[in-house]
């Protein structure tokens, strides 16, 4: 009888705690979701507002080169926020954008260096140059984080599509590096 009744305990016992791990599951689930959703309105964000610093930076570079890799990355960049509203869709969320300070901050960095860097020079390339990576890391780890989460949450399509950006972001920064040590770097000393 004693072997029964504990075995009937222990049925008990198990029931609960898988009870309450799937209690558990569900709100660290949501809270997860609400985390994704919250970093996905910031990156919305922080594209939009790029793609005016973008047309400003394009105009202010010295290079043909330096320009035509922003002005690239201008229509790269118009299409990462289309393809954010598709990840919202696929997500069931409405597409909205919320400040991102971070970004907010580096756009007024780069707009600071413009302002103290000549025109028509090599320097001024060097500082975009800076400014834009800044860019592209703040975005490189806001993607990677983004598509690791979609995967996490069960949204294939989601991560698809933010990968594709962040391969995108990736390739930028080290079109960046390119230029500025192909040429500019050295051509700004000798200014
Ligand atoms: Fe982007």
């Amino acid at each position: 009888m004693e072997a029964l009744s504990n075995a009937g305990n222990r049925e008990i016992f198990i029931k609960t705690t898988f009870e309450n791990m799937a209690t558990s599951k569900g709100n660290g689930e949501s809270e997860l979701k609400e985390l994704f959703v919250d970093e996905l309105k910031d990156i919305y964000w922080a594209e939009k507002h790029l793609t005016k610093a973008l047309t400003k930076m394009a105009k202010s570079a010295t290079s043909d080169e330096l320009q035509t890799a922003f002005e690239k990355h201008l229509t790269e960049t118009e299409n990462h926020v289309a393809r954010l509203e598709q990840v919202f869709e696929v997500v069931g969320e409405k597409a909205s954008a919320k400040k991102c300070d971070a970004m907010a901050g580096l756009i007024e960095e780069a707009e600071g260096l413009i302002e103290d860097t000549k025109e028509g020079t090599l320097t001024r390339d060097v500082a975009l140059i800076s400014a834009a990576q800044k860019v592209e890391h703040y975005e490189i780890a806001s993607y990677g984080t983004l598509k690791t989460l979609a995967g996490v949450l069960g949204y294939p399509k989601a991560a698809q599509l933010l990968e594709a950006t962040l391969a995108e972001e990736k390739k930028t920064d080290s079109l960046l590096t390119e230029i500025a040590e192909g040429s500019i770097n050295e051509s700004a000393k000798a200014e």
